[in-house]
This record gives C-alpha cells, sequence and structure tokens, in this order.
C-alpha cells in the first residue's frame, strides 16, 4: 500500500450514527458484510469513513461538518433530507439498483425522478467528502449507492486516486442493460482508477456489460473508453477470522449462552444468519425444513433450526411482504409438526452482537447459507471460522460469491427444496472424520482470504493504479 497515505472510506452509510450517546447502540447493529469486513481494517489502521448518519430530517441544503472519533476511526456524517432518502435510498438504491443486480428485474422500479435525486445525493456526497480530502489520500468508495460519486468528485477538481468496490453481484449483461441509465451508470465508472468486483464470475459480467452497452474495449483487466482507462479486478471479500475464532471460545452470559446451554443433548442445532431480504432465500429455506421433516419423521423433536432474521429496509413494501411470508410460513410449519415442548423453527427479527453469533456459530450442527442471489455472504466464512474439533457442516447456495471458492460445503440450489432437504439431511448425519476433512478445506480457504488481505490487497493495487 502506498506509504503514508490517508484511506478514504465513503459507503452509503458508517457502522454508528454520531451522537455519542448513540454510538453504541448502532454498532451492535449487523449492517451486512461491507460493515463486517471493513471496520477490522479501520480500527487497526486508522482513515476516516464517511456516510449517511441514518437520519432523514436534514434541511435539503445543510453542509454536514461533524465528524466522531470512535476507536480509530474518524466517522463523518452526511446528512439527508426526508426526499433524498425516499429518492436515493429507498427507490433507487433498494428499489431499483439492488433487485436488477440481484436478477430479479421484475421486483424493480423504475423512476426517473428517482434517478435524478440519485444522482444529487451523490453530489451531496462529492461536497462532504472533498471538504475531508488531503492531497495524497486514497479514496475508497464502496457499493451501489454511489456509482456516480467519483464522477463528482473528478468534477470538483479532485485528482487523486479513487476506487470503488462493488458488494453485490453484477448482473448478466441483458438483464443490466433493463435500465434506461444502463449506460450512464456504466460511464460513471470511468472516472474511478480501480473497479473492484466480488468474484472472476461477476467481473467477466461486468466486463460483457461494458462491451455490449457501451462499446467499451476491454483488454486482459483494463478497460478503455472514450480516452478514459479503468483497471478492472476482483477481490474476494474475507471474514475477520481471528476475532470469530477468539469470539467463539469465550463463554459469556448471555442470553445466547443460556439458550444453547439448555439446549437437550440429543438436539441436532441448525443456523440461519441473514439480513430479512428477499434475496436471501429464507422462505425457500423453510420449505426445506418442511420437507425434511416430512421425509424424516424421526429427525421430529430432534433438530430446532434458530432462523436469526435481523429486519432491514422494513419501509419499503417488498421487504414488508417477505416478512408476512416468512412469519406464515413458520407458523404453519411449527403449527403442523411442533409439540408442547419442541417447535422445529425459533425465528428472531432482531439484529445479534458479533459476540453471540460466533457462539451461534460453534455450536450449530449446520449452518444453512442459501440466499437465491448474494455477492459473497460472509455468514458462511463466519461460521466455518468459529468452529472447534467438532466442526458443523455448511449447506451452501451455488448461487452466492462464497460458492466460488468453498468448494467442501454441501452446494445446493435454493430453488429446489426437495435437493436442500436433503442436503441438510446429509448435513445432519454426516460422520465426524468428513465433517473435519470439510472443515479443514474450507477454513484453509477463508484463512488465505480474510478482511485484512482484502482491504489490503484492494488498497495496494489502488497505490499501484
Ligand atoms: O451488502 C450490500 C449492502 O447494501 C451494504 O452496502 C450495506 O452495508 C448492507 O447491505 C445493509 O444494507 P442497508 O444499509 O440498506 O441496511
Amino acid at each position: 500500500m502506498g506509504g503514508e497515505a490517508r484511506v478514504v472510506v465513503v459507503s452509503n452509510r458508517t457502522p454508528a450514527v454520531f451522537t455519542p450517546s448513540s454510538v453504541e447502540e448502532r454498532r451492535n447493529l449487523p449492517v451486512g458484510g461491507l460493515v463486517s469486513c471493513l471496520r477490522p481494517f479501520l480500527e487497526a489502521q486508522g482513515g476516516i469513513w464517511l456516510g449517511w448518519d441514518g437520519n432523514s430530517d436534514a434541511q435539503v441544503d445543510s453542509v454536514p461538518t461533524s465528524i466522531t472519533d470512535v476507536e480509530g476511526i474518524s466517522l463523518a456524517s452526511v446528512s439527508l433530507s426526508r426526499d433524498e432518502v425516499e429518492g436515493f435510498y429507498n427507490v433507487f438504491a433498494n428499489r431499483t439498483l439492488w433487485p436488477i443486480f440481484h436478477s430479479f428485474p421484475d421486483k424493480a422500479t423504475f423512476s426517473h425522478d428517482s434517478y435524478r435525486v440519485y444522482r444529487d445525493v451523490n453530489r451531496k456526497y462529492a461536497e462532504s467528502l472533498l471538504a475531508l480530502l488531503r492531497p495524497g489520500d486514497l479514496v475508497w468508495v464502496h457499493d451501489f449507492h454511489l456509482f456516480p460519486l467519483g464522477l463528482e468528485l473528478r468534477k470538483l477538481g479532485w485528482k487523486g486516486k479513487i476506487g470503488f468496490f462493488l458488494h453485490i453481484p453484477f448482473p448478466p449483461s441483458e438483464i443490466f442493460g433493463i435500465m434506461p441509465w444502463a449506460r450512464e451508470l456504466l460511464t460513471c465508472l470511468f472516472d474511478y482508477d480501480l473497479v473492484g468486483l466480488q468474484t472472476p464470475k461477476y467481473l467477466h459480467d461486468l466486463k460483457e456489460s461494458l462491451v455490449d452497452g457501451l462499446g467499451a474495449v476491454v483488454d486482459g483487466d483494463t478497460a478503455h473508453y472514450q480516452g478514459s482507462t479503468i483497471r478492472l479486478r476482483s477481490f474476494p471479500v474475507g471474514a475477520d477470522v481471528q476475532a470469530f475464532r477468539e469470539m467463539a471460545q469465550s463463554q459469556v452470559g448471555t442470553s445466547v449462552s443460556r439458550f444453547l446451554d439448555v439446549l437437550p443433548k440429543d438436539r441436532q442445532l441448525l443456523l440461519g444468519v441473514d439480513r430479512l431480504d428477499y434475496t436471501k432465500g429464507i422462505v425457500q429455506r423453510m420449505q426445506a425444513i418442511e420437507q425434511l421433516l416430512d421425509d424424516h419423521p424421526e429427525l421430529r423433536g430432534h433438530v430446532t433450526l434458530v432462523q436469526i432474521s435481523a429486519p432491514s429496509r422494513v419501509t419499503i413494501p417488498e421487504y414488508a411482504r417477505e416478512r408476512e411470508r416468512l412469519d406464515s410460513l413458520v407458523g404453519k410449519i411449527n403449527g403442523k409438526f411442533g409439540e408442547v415442548h419442541w417447535l422445529p423453527i425459533h425465528t428472531l427479527h432482531r439484529p445479534y452482537s458479533q459476540r453471540d453469533l460466533a457462539l451461534l456459530y460453534r455450536e450449530a450442527d449446520t449452518c444453512l447459507v442459501t440466499p437465491l442471489r448474494d455477492g459473497m455472504n460472509l455468514v458462511a466464512k463466519e461460521f466455518v471460522a468459529s468452529q472447534t474439533s467438532d466442526p458443523g457442516v455448511l449447506v451452501l447456495s451455488r448461487f452466492c460469491g462464497a460458492a466460488e471458492s468453498m468448494h467442501d460445503a454441501l452446494k445446493v440450489n435454493p430453488y429446489d427444496f426437495q435437493e436442500t432437504a436433503s442436503a441438510i439431511y446429509r448435513a445432519l448425519t454426516m460422520d465426524r472424520p468428513e465433517r473435519q476433512r470439510r472443515w479443514k478445506a474450507l477454513y484453509e480457504d477463508v484463512n488465505r482470504h480474510t478482511a485484512h488481505d482484502w482491504c489490503y490487497s484492494f488498497l495496494s493495487a489502488l497505490g499501484d493504479a
């Protein structure tokens, strides 16, 4: 990485809000993989992290200035008005880009007004960012909320390095091209020096869009368009492996550890940990559990699924509908198979701390990571990191970035609940030597690509770009 360069990270929002009294409260919220992989690096190395403060009551033209130092990271805030949050975050980011990038075009909304707000808000982020920058800083922009940020920063005169990393999948070019703004979004990428994606597959799909959609010339890991050149590479995001290993070994008197203490010895624990999002395949996972209990009555009373589904984007209709579908299906399955002393599924609609999750990962006999589509999925890697000498088994969707390297998981098509049910059965009945062999291979992969490695490799490539 380039010598003494400061790292300035920008993402839609940061892990904590900025009034001292509420920092702790927000710190415990798992806001997804982006925060889990960036926070340990910035806490260790220092740096500035700029993002939305999570409120929606700012005056449209308010100038964001506040900075709070939290464990070595300087957190700087962007304030947004109600209309900005609606157009930028709720509609364009989460109801247009999110479904398109996850290959759910039928769930996408197209509104020119919201696109305008998206562009304006990106300009606002750029203005806040410019006020923080010093010559020589490395600017690292994260995720789909901020495609045009590099372009806006260049318009304001910034000449230094800017990198962009996309945490979510990049869709096949025929799906990406559905968006009326596809060409403009691709053009925005040419104001970055380096563009990173999670996997070689998404890199391939981006290159195809650049060629098909824009007529750019792609030559190995560079793309050229109208006199500008960018470098393109895949950088698979990793977990904070050491931290999860340590947390998994510590015994603490939380409600989770008490639950684990009273779990009957003849009861196997299945675990799911997700944001409550339709891309995560939670409803399909429940259908697989129903199938499992239909096919194997001998398991009734002997398996419990703990499904943590942290509420997410709750004001967006698709998310509210997903919650209703989930609650109704879980009610049906628990009513069908449950007994007074046993329920097959516990759904918990709230976030849990990483410490609690590490304990659950350690104790789980099988972890179900079955998204319909996912950029990487760090739950899969954190589960592997937290295992001990009697490891559990990972059941993993073929359609997430993690599946490209985690070959020793039991891979499933999450849309096929019969296949998923069979894989869960195989996981629950797998002998210890096979579990150990599979875990060892998975651990080698997870430990080779940690969160720290990901940050260093991206930033050193940006420094060299
Ligand atoms: O990983 C995708 C992502 O949108 C991240 O950018 C974000 O940190 C996380 O999911 C949670 O999303 P939100 O901030 O919308 O709750």
